[in-house]
């Protein structure tokens, strides 16, 4: 079995990047709707079978993040979602948290939960051909937030989760986003990114996990959507990579950016200007989910007569992302 520290670099190397198809059910549902289909098992299995029997996806895909629900289910001609994607070339994942929660003492705030259990249910999705795995905390920027006691319990259950993957031979994604949504300014997103950033390498270190086999999947640093402010893609590269290199170790392989609500252009340019900033000490790469299939769901909307045109919007995003230099 490949080590911890393989599968990483899998996940991050030769331009390739991660899709994030593993939005919860809920979540899954609300995007389905949005675009008129009912948000039944069947059409979200359907869906998901549309994203990952895309033609060439290996080509610019390493890895394909599912939910509880996808990792369970097969494609049309009964192979399971796991093994079509290892027949391709693709690492399966699985998104293990189950959702942030309101945090008591913290107005406003959030802790991400899903400890409970957690090794008996890595055990089963290792199992089911998963090689790694998905947690995300959510941090948003506000007046006097994030506290620091948000920030803390989010590091915390971050680095339990990473520890008990690791343990499991699952390399942890770990997904501390601080979202855009907000009025703040560049700065104030890159000052509380650092902040953010730091407390987790400060707990992923007490818990002993190994920085050779994660994934770090944090937020660009970014204006917030209600600034009025539009950083140019290299302000915002230049604002990241910063802010990264003052708190990401080089033991880390590398690190993989969501995409955060961001138009699929715009974070495929930003994206673009941070590895003109090379030599780096990590990988840059992308394991967006909206940028990714946005464009392929909105264009699909359920019509069989739309899956090959949805399927090329994918590819489009996808080629477009792994061919940044
Ligand atoms: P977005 O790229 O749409 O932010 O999703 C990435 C993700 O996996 C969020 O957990």
């Amino acid at each position: 079995m490949s080590s911890l520290s393989d599968i990483a670099r899998t996940l991050v190397s030769d331009k390739r990047g991660i899709l994030a198809a593993d939005e919860s059910v809920g979540t899954m549902g609300k995007r389905l709707e949005g675009v008129g289909v009912e948000s039944t098992e069947e059409n979200r299995r359907l869906y998901r079978e549309l994203l990952l029997t895309t033609p060439d996806l290996a080509a610019s895909i390493s890895g394909a993040i599912l939910s509880d629900e996808t990792i369970r289910q097969v494609l049309s001609d009964g192979t399971t979602f796991p093994d079509a994607l290892d027949r391709i070339g693709v690492l399966a994942g699985i998104k293990v948290d189950t959702g942030a929660k309101a945090l008591a003492g913290a107005p406003g705030e959030t802790v991400t939960e899903g400890l409970d259990g957690l090794r008996d249910r890595l055990e089963e999705y290792v199992g089911l051909g998963a090689t790694f795995t998905k947690w995300r905390a959510v941090y948003s920027i506000g007046d006097g937030l994030p506290s620091e006691r948000a920030m803390h319990a989010n590091a915390h259950a971050l680095a339990r989760y990473a520890g008990l993957c690791q343990e499991a031979g699952l390399v942890p994604i770990v997904e501390p986003e601080v979202v855009m949504n907000g009025e703040h300014s560049l700065e104030q997103c890159r000052e509380v990114t650092r902040t953010v950033l730091r407390s987790v390498f400060a707990e992923l270190g007490l818990m002993g996990v190994e920085l050779e086999g994660i994934v770090l999947k944090p937020n660009m640093v970014v204006a917030g959507d209600e600034s009025g402010q539009r950083p140019s893609p290299s302000e915002v590269a230049r604002a990241t990579v910063d802010t990264l290199r003052e708190t990401v170790p080089p033991a880390v392989p590398g690190i993989a950016f969501l995409s955060g609500g961001q138009d699929p252009e715009e974070a495929t340019s930003n994206l673009a200007a941070m590895k003109e900033l090379a030599p780096l000490p990590w990988e840059l790469t992308y394991s967006f989910g909206r940028a990714l299939v946005g464009p392929a769901l909105e264009t699909w909307r359920g019509s069989q007569d739309q899956w090959d045109a949805a399927q090329k919007a994918l590819s489009e995003r996808a080629v477009a992302n792994a061919s940044v230099r």
